[in-house]
């Protein structure tokens, strides 16, 4: 397992890097809702947790915004009808929100996503609610901010544009006299770039938050917002089956939580696979033998509306996911420790299965009028 820094200063780093806004509020869980979290972490073998009614439970706080990326309703709304435009791509056949539809729990519908001109990409589209909030983007954290992952979305398969030809992209965008007219207010003196594209894109993205889940009103104090079977499976989850020591809320996932994000091996993607076949996820950043096919353990909100599941898209239902992790994964040469079967009864599935109910989104990406 990788330093986590659940510290007031480690999370402090972690905005520093992103650049903080004035007195930022604070983008982690309170102080004593992250302590509750901290036990779980500290001993993944803990039997069982205290009562649900009793716990803690960690609530999400603002979204770091970066100094050179201030928001503005005006700018947002520019990036939420960018987000929905096909003509941001090199072929004009995908939008970004081609592989994060609604209809998908915003995460992708393709196992495997295919980019413009059809091309097979490597990995599954994961879901786009809180992406404001993780310190390292894409499954094996490559892009430090949403402004660099627009850029290389655009760039790269997904969009199809190709590095080289941003500035043209730019260019033919600011022939649509409504772009042109929205950027030169929005982005005074700067009018439509490359790069303020992108900046507008990060706006829209980071106003799709997630705090409004059953759980999130359950962790504030509305005792019926989860049923019996929910409450047992939040038990579960922070306790005897350990999900929440790389699952942490308030997001989730643990690679939300430190600048240096989380990845663990898991066993995913190897099994009937030569060695050189393997995607080796983190390995490709770090270049560290220790981060073999290590991926960052995705948030679990609206989850249930997000399948297939995992970085390669290759499990399709919940309970086979769920089933996957509480069994201890797939034994391989970098497997976490932290990662062991839990011997859960078929009820002690379904209870959990409940519990991630319990974290489906009410939000909606809405499909903005096109200039
Ligand atoms: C062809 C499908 C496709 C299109 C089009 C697409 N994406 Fe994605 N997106 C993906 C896939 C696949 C990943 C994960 C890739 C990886 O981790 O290597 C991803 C990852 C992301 C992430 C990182 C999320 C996380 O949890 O780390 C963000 C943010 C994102 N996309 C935003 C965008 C934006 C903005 C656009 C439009 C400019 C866009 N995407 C277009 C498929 C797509
Ligand atoms: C050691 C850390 C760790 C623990 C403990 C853990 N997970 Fe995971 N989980 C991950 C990682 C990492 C991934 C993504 C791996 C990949 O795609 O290669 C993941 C993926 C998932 C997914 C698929 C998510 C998606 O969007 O595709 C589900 C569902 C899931 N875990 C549920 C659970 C449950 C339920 C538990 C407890 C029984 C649990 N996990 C315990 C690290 C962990």
């Amino acid at each position: 397992m990788r330093v986590v820094h659940n510290s007031a200063l480690g999370l402090c780093l972690a905005l520093v890097v992103v650049g903080c806004k004035k007195p930022a509020p604070p983008a982690e869980p309170a102080p004593e809702a992250s302590a509750s979290a901290a036990p779980a972490a500290a001993a993944p073998e803990m039997p069982a947790g205290p009562h649900a009614d009793e716990m803690k439970l960690a609530m999400l706080g603002a979204v770091p915004i970066p100094e050179d990326n201030p928001m503005s309703a005006e700018k947002t709304a520019l990036g939420q009808q960018l987000f929905f435009d096909k003509r941001l791509s090199g072929d004009g056949s995908r939008a970004c929100i081609s592989c994060h539809l609604m209809a998908d729990g915003t995460g992708g519908h393709d196992p495997l996503a295919i980019g413009a001109k059809n091309k097979q990409l490597t990995r599954h589209s994961p879901v786009m609610w809180n992406v404001g909030f993780l310190p390292k983007l894409y499954w094996d954290g490559r892009s430090d901010t949403l402004e660099a992952q627009g850029s290389a979305a655009l760039a790269g398969g997904n969009m199809g544009v190709g590095k080289e030809n941003l500035e043209a992209k730019a260019k033919e965008l600011a022939k649509i006299p409504g772009y042109k007219k929205q950027f030169d207010k929005v982005f005074k003196g700067k009018g439509l770039t490359p790069e303020t594209l992108v900046q507008a894109l990060a706006a829209y993205e980071r106003t799709l938050v997630c705090d409004d889940t059953a759980y999130d009103k359950y962790a504030k104090g509305d005792k019926a917002a989860l049923n019996a079977e929910q409450k047992t499976g939040l038990e579960l989850f922070m306790g005897k089956a350990s999900c929440s020591t790389c699952h942490t809320p308030p997001y989730f996932s643990l690679a939300y939580m430190s600048k240096d994000a989380a990845f663990f091996n898991i066993g995913i993607g190897i099994k009937d696979k030569k060695e050189e076949d393997v995607d080796v996820g983190r390995m490709t950043v770090t270049k560290k033998d220790s981060d073999w096919a290590a991926f960052k353990p995705p948030t679990l909100r609206n989850i249930t509306k997000s399948a297939p599941y995992f970085h390669d898209g290759s499990v399709p239902t919940l309970e086979a996911a769920v089933r996957f992790m509480a069994s201890g994964g797939y034994k391989n040469k970098n497997q976490t420790p932290l990662l062991s079967d839990k011997k859960l009864s078929d009820d002690e599935i379904k209870s959990i299965i409940a519990f991630l109910g319990s974290l489906e989104c009410q939000g909606e990406l809405k499909e903005p009028k096109l200039p």
